[in-house]
């Protein structure tokens, strides 16, 4: 049995994980309606593994005896003026979700839950990936995006990015 307050934090560490998949379906529909489809279809995968993560979580927390709740998605409220707008925001929010991912660590770790520790350190090591491919996007848009051929070459290169369900992760 876990905690009853380190148990709503994973449970609304659940919810949040859903968002950011929704939150990446939308870049993604803002990509395909500007005719980037590669980009459209990085953050598809983005939203899968996001899906993911969430159900990684909602296991977690059957396994331990916790009834899962689930609470209304935000609504994705930002709109896009800018073709790096949403690797900007995308950036920001990776980075948002590592602060919440460390604060259940935190708690975790007052009061000596070595099981949610060593549970939160698979997600600990993603944030890191995550925030790092983030960045990198909008690094490369800032040097290749503003130019026909160089987003073409970019688009093309997410387009190829391919969907492999973690095999290191915890069980979903
Ligand atoms: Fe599940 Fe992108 O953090």
């Amino acid at each position: 049995m876990i905690n009853e307050k380190i148990a709503k934090l994973i449970n609304t560490q659940v919810n949040k994980e859903l968002y950011s998949g929704y939150l990446y379906l939308d870049f993604a529909n803002y990509y395909a309606d500007e005719g980037l489809d590669g980009f459209a279809h990085w953050y598809e995968i983005q939203a899968q593994e996001e899906r993911d993560h969430a159900m990684m979580m909602r296991r977690y927390l059957i396994d331990n005896g916790i009834k899962v709740t689930f609470e209304k998605i935000d609504k994705p409220d930002k709109t896009f003026s800018k073709m790096d707008a949403p690797l900007k925001a995308g950036y920001e929010h990776e980075q948002y979700v590592t602060s919440l991912i460390n604060n259940i660590y935190a708690e975790a770790a007052k009061i000596h839950d070595y099981k949610t520790m060593q549970f939160l350190d698979w997600f600990i090591k993603e944030q890191g990936e995550e925030e790092k491919n983030a960045e990198d996007m909008l690094k490369k848009f800032q040097l290749f995006g503003h130019d026909a051929k160089g987003l073409y070459s970019l688009n093309q290169e997410l387009a190829a990015r391919v969907y492999t369900p973690s095999t290191t992760g915890p069980a979903m």
